[in-house]
């Protein structure tokens, strides 16, 4: 059935999920906050500032307003930085249909709760949406939503016909669509792999083969079970589609903002991701509020906090990764 989809944000997932969404037929509105790129969406239908080599459908708009983009939205995608999530969720909140489902697709932690995004979203949000909350989390790249490829999401969902809903929304075509109960874990997952995706960049920028990569993405999936676990969430998530999955994605691809930061800070002299030709870098932040949730957890997490420490120095950022490395003793598993 043809839906009424609004897509708070209009960046690179915002108008990758537009493409394959308005493929489908549904109608999209994408709230965007940039003049010219709303003009492009509307009266060229691209966005080449975010999203280059997409046609969008007729039937995706760009929208100035929340008003107008959640006028007749039964499902609110949010597609912002994690940092603006919050904000631009109170300014929806008048608008959100009563029977509204939102899906939050943006990965991070709360810097208040340290509790993932979506959970502070649902919180928020009035009482006839909260129950229906879902997080959109998977191995799913925006920049290669658009070349028809299999590709998997998880939607996740304590409300069984919420996370159906949007599940079914997803799948089509090559696009695989899981559902999952544990709403905190795939939150979880979503924001501490782009902390572990930076140290997959030092295993780059250092020209460690295969073997290293192996073994670090092994141990992240370990402490992110181990998070998991303490914070009440199913560890099983950590090893899914939503911890691994998408650790390998945003950790391997070469469009991978969090590897890319990882890979050019190992010659660099600054740890400004804008001096390193980079804009959104959210795994920075999620290594200090990840490493916060994991003391306050009491969760051991030492290749996390070698990352930490990395990004926030003043020089040789991958010294404290290699140091983990050195140092990094393997027990009977
Ligand atoms: N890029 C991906 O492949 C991908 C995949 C899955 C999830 N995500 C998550 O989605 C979120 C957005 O990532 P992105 O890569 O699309 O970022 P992006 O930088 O490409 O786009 C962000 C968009 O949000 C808009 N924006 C920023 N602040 C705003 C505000 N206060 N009000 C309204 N709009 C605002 C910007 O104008 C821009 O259009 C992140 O949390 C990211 O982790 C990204």
């Amino acid at each position: 059935m043809k839906t009424n989809i609004a897509i708070l944000g209009a960046g690179n997932v915002g108008t990758g999920l537009a493409y394959h969404l308005g493929r489908q037929g549904h109608t999209v509105n994408m709230y965007c906050i940039e003049p010219d790129v709303l003009r492009q969406i509307n009266k060229k239908h691209c966005n080449k500032k975010y999203l280059r080599n997409v046609r969008l459908p007729e039937n995706v708009r760009a929208q100035a307003g929340l008003d107008a983009c959640l006028k007749d939205a039964r499902v609110a995608i949010m597609a912002v930085p994690s940092h603006a999530v919050l904000q631009v969720a109170k300014e929806a909140k008048p608008f959100l249909r009563k029977d509204a489902t939102m899906a939050c697709i943006s990965k991070g932690l709360d810097p208040q709760t340290l509790e993932p995004i979506v959970i502070s979203v649902k919180k928020n949000l009035p009482k006839a949406n909260q129950k229906r909350t879902c997080m959109i989390g998977g191995p799913a790249i925006a920049t290669e939503l658009s070349h028809d490829t299999p590709t998997a999401f998880v939607t996740a969902s304590t409300d069984k016909n919420a996370r159906k809903y949007i599940a079914d929304l997803l799948r089509h075509g090559h696009i695989k669509s899981a559902e999952s109960q544990d709403l905190l874990g795939v939150g979880l997952g979503a924001a501490l792999k782009n902390p572990y995706a930076i140290s997959l960049g030092f295993c780059d920028g250092l020209h460690y083969p295969t073997n290293s990569k192996a073994l670090v993405i092994t141990m992240a999936v370990s402490e992110m079970a181990g998070i998991m676990l303490r914070a009440g969430a199913d560890p099983k998530t950590a090893p899914s589609l939503a911890g691994l999955g998408d650790l390998l994605v945003t950790g391997l691809s070469p469009h991978g903002h969090n590897r890319t930061y990882g890979q050019r800070l190992v010659k660099a002299k600054s740890n400004d991701p804008a001096k390193l030709n980079l804009t959104t870098v959210e795994g920075i932040r999620a290594s200090e509020l990840g490493l916060k949730l994991a003391k306050r957890l009491r969760a051991r997490t030492p290749l996390l906090a070698s990352i930490h420490k990395g990004i926030h120095s003043n020089r040789d950022f991958h010294k404290p990764f290699e140091n983990y490395l050195k140092k990094l003793k393997l027990d009977l598993i």
